[in-house]
């Protein structure tokens, strides 16, 4: 019964969002839309009574899709990608949204105003978008001091601290980088269930610079000596050669990274699913690009890390999740845990439930009686 009021529920959420709503917010300025997105749900989270009404329409629980992963329990394995929150603003919400687990950030060393305006775009027909954000936000100490204020009662998800290095002309050089990324770090140790290290960030001043293995393994020295005591993640991109990510993968293991997230936005323009005339009118060079351009890629990632890593370090799959079938693909590549933006924009907020429904009905049609019997089922 009470699935049957949440698939109703979901169905007139979706239709509205889809027909009405979407066509309202793609008129209007993207960046706008996200400020006005990041403001809604300050406001949502601000209180337990609206709190309790976003969950009445947004929520849904099964306990198949229960796991445990690196000793923290999480309710379902849909997470918000990082970049959507990027200061720590909606943490309170996020539940009741039914999501999983989110990350917030990236989060750099320095606060940092990013890109020039316009930094991002839509690409509609392509469903995907071209981000060209350049890492603004508040910055580590400030960020960190926000977390501790708010009552972390209230966020009964995971929370993980995304850390990049700021985009700056004035942090350039190893030893400089370095210890910019140590300082975002540094102010989390004790904050959050987990850290990504977004060593792939396509549009901060001097590229992807700790893709290179040499540089990347004096930032893991660096990390190790802080005797970090949560899971760290590694955000790669998706358009590293396989010979590349087999060094990361060495490094990881060597320095007991607990995984990876697969992946971030691509730079890689020369995509048959993308529209030649929306990319067009984006600047050439620059930003990356996220959602179903980058889906295909980001599955081929996957399926790479996880059979080198023989399916011993956890793959938190991200690109192009539009629907349960979409995140159910990923799971079989080998995904333990999914984060997604774009498919919530182009789909509605809806989707966090619907994915989860879908999920447990494919998981149950497959005859899986929890979701981690599932994850790299393709490659077993
Ligand atoms: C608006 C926007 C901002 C983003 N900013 C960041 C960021 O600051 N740090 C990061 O690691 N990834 C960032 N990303 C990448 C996402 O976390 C994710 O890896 C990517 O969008 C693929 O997922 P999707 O197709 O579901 O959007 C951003 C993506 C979008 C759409």
């Amino acid at each position: 019964m009470k699935n049957i009021f949440i698939k109703i529920r979901n169905s007139i959420i979706g239709f509205l969002y889809r027909n009405i709503f979407k066509n309202i917010f793609f008129k209007i300025d993207p960046e706008i839309t996200h400020d006005r997105a990041v403001q809604m749900g300050r406001i949502l989270g601000s209180n337990i009574l609206l709190r309790k009404i976003t969950s009445f329409f947004f929520s849904f629980s099964n306990p198949i899709l229960r796991q445990n992963i690196c000793g923290i329990t999480f309710e379902n394995p849909i997470g918000l990608a990082a970049g959507f929150d990027k200061n720590a603003e909606i943490i309170e919400i996020m539940p009741s949204v039914g999501f999983g687990f989110t990350e917030i950030g990236s989060i750099t060393g320095q606060s940092c105003l990013g890109n020039l305006k316009p930094r991002l775009w839509r690409l509609p027909k392509s469903k995907g978008l071209v981000v060209h954000y350049g890492l603004n936000n508040d910055g580590a100490e400030v960020i960190s001091k926000r977390l501790i204020k708010k009552n972390q009662q209230i966020n009964k998800i995971p929370l993980g601290i995304n850390i990049a290095k700021t985009n700056s002309s004035d942090i350039v050089g190893i030893e400089k980088e370095i210890n910019d990324y140590l300082k975002g770090i540094q102010a989390f140790l004790n904050i959050g269930d987990y850290l990504a290290i977004n060593i792939s960030c396509p549009n901060a001043y001097g590229g992807q610079p700790f893709t290179d293995p040499d540089r990347l393994n004096l930032l893991f020295q660096e990390i190790n000596k802080l005797n970090i005591k949560k899971p760290v993640f590694l955000k790669m991109a998706p358009d590293l050669s396989f010979e590349i990510v087999d060094k990361i993968i060495e490094l990881a293991e060597q320095y007991h990274i607990s995984g990876f997230i697969c992946s971030n936005i691509t730079k890689n323009r020369n995509n048959p699913k993308i529209i030649l005339e929306e990319i067009n009118q984006v600047p050439v060079g620059i930003g990356g690009i996220s959602g179903k351009p980058s889906e295909e890629m980001t599955n081929n990632l996957i399926t790479y890390v996880y059979k080198k890593t023989k399916g011993e370090k956890i793959i938190i799959g991200c690109g192009g999740i539009f629907s349960a079938e979409d995140a159910y693909k990923k799971i079989r590549l080998g995904s333990s845990l999914l984060q997604l933006i774009t498919g919530i924009i182009f789909e509605g907020p809806q989707l966090i439930s619907e994915i989860n429904i879908g999920l447990c009905n494919l998981l149950k049609k497959d005859g899986f009686k929890n979701i981690n019997e599932a994850i790299g089922i393709d490659f077993k």
